[in-house]
């Protein structure tokens, strides 16, 4: 066992579901082994900071005060790289602030640029030990976070529907998803959404107009009272055919380094309605219906909703949240048994399961393999549907269970 006798906790990044259960199970579990634990600020920025500012010590009853089901963190954030801190005493003054307030280590809740910078710390000896958070769901195991913010992009899809069919609108719901789009991809399921866009598949607008045309007007045509709609989830990183993001792309970098992108909901509807306002066929069939207005109505109306920060805050899931305690909890567990330098991914029974952070942090894209599997029921994805082409195994070992 480990002497360690007070911890910080740090959560950094995006924010999201799960945070607060994190800090939460850590707690808790510190409180548990007699460990003191303390939030640590504004995430690295408050890191650096140290030395200057008091953190916060989670005893039982501040730890009572912390809802684990609310999203964002009690320690706020920053999008702060130490290793890009011009000051090359920077790790000096990280270890007097650790000193100063006799921190033994640390527990740093984030996702890929955040265990970046976990693997920085450890390899200039500052003790520390990441779990896995972000609702991008790029990590390469589970991350908080990523289960409500699923939740809430197919709550928030299935909610738009009913303006959309009632004004016979096509949407398009664009949601956060840079370089990979496992949450669009399962919200856009989970609301049963028709199309679904991701970074992962370089878009195609005139597969993408073909199944909103045949999609809305068959609709249109089954519904006793001319009602239709189209729904299009889209990650906010989606490229074009060529592998690039949006025109209108902001050249403004965040402090991790990244592009601030926002916008492809409306660049979206712009490549379906150049391609409507050219196709004679929405005369022929809104006046067929008896839908068509000279120079008012004359093909549908579609409309772009970005749902931002909203698929970030609110509410956390119950998955979230239990997944949130086990990793905080596990990280102070390992911690105490001396391990470093890991990423918790679980803990299963009376196991703590970690895997090396530097692992832990590679990106994972959405499985293409996959897509085919829903395509062939008729989701469109931006690309010519591919074949799925099944293959059958008899499982052997220990079935995975949902927790
Ligand atoms: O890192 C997660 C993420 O949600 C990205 O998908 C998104 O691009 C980014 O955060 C936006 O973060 P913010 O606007 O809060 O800096």
């Amino acid at each position: 066992m480990s002497d360690i006798k007070r911890i910080g906790i740090i959560t950094s990044g995006g924010d999201c579901g799960g945070l607060n259960a994190v800090i939460s199970g850590a707690a808790r579990i510190a409180y548990h082994l007699g460990i003191e634990s303390c939030l640590i600020p504004h995430g690295y920025a408050g890191l650096y900071n140290l030395s200057n500012i008091t953190p916060v010590v989670i005893d039982f009853a501040r730890a009572d005060k912390i809802h684990s089901g609310v999203a964002g963190s009690e320690a706020g954030h920053s999008r702060v790289k130490i290793s890009k801190i011009n000051n090359v005493h920077k790790y000096e003054i990280i270890k007097e602030g650790l000193k100063k307030h006799n921190i033994d280590g640390l527990i740093i809740a984030g996702g890929d640029d955040t265990g970046g910078v976990v693997v920085d710390l450890i390899e200039h000896g500052i003790k520390c030990i990441h779990v896995p958070k972000t609702m991008d769901l790029d990590l390469q195991s589970y991350s908080v976070g990523g289960d409500s913010t699923i939740n809430r992009i197919a709550k928030f899809t299935d909610e738009l529907r009913t303006t959309g069919i009632t004004h016979s609108r096509a949407l398009v719901i664009e949601v956060f998803g840079r370089y990979s789009g496992h949450t669009a991809f399962r919200g856009g399921l989970g609301a049963d959404a028709d199309c679904i866009l991701i970074p992962e598949i370089h878009v195609d607008y005139d597969i993408v107009y073909d199944h909103f045309k045949q999609t809305y007007v068959n609709r249109l045509m089954s519904s006793d009272v001319k009602g239709s709609t189209y729904i299009i989830v889209a990650a906010e990183g989606v490229k074009n055919s060529k592998g690039e993001f949006f025109a209108d792309a902001s050249d403004n970098l965040d402090s991790f380094g990244h592009k601030k992108l926002s916008g492809v909901g409306k660049y979206i509807r712009q490549h379906l309605e150049d391609r409507m306002k050219k196709d004679s066929y929405w005369e022929l069939i809104l006046k067929r219906e008896g839908i068509y207005v000279d120079d008012i109505y004359q093909h549908p109306e579609i409309r772009e909703i970005q749902l931002g920060h909203l698929v970030r805050a609110g509410a956390t899931s119950a998955y979230d949240v239990t997944f949130g305690k086990q990793i905080g909890g596990g990280a102070v567990l390992a911690m105490h048994k001396g391990i470093w330098g890991v990423t918790i991914v679980g803990v299963e029974a009376e196991e703590i399961i970690y895997i090396p952070t530097q692992e832990a942090i590679k990106q994972r894209n959405v499985e293409l393999k996959e897509i085919a599997f829903y395509e062939a029921m008729g989701v469109c994805f931006g690309r010519e549907p591919v074949q799925y082409k099944p293959t059958f195994r008899q499982h052997v070992g220990e079935i995975h269970r949902y927790m």
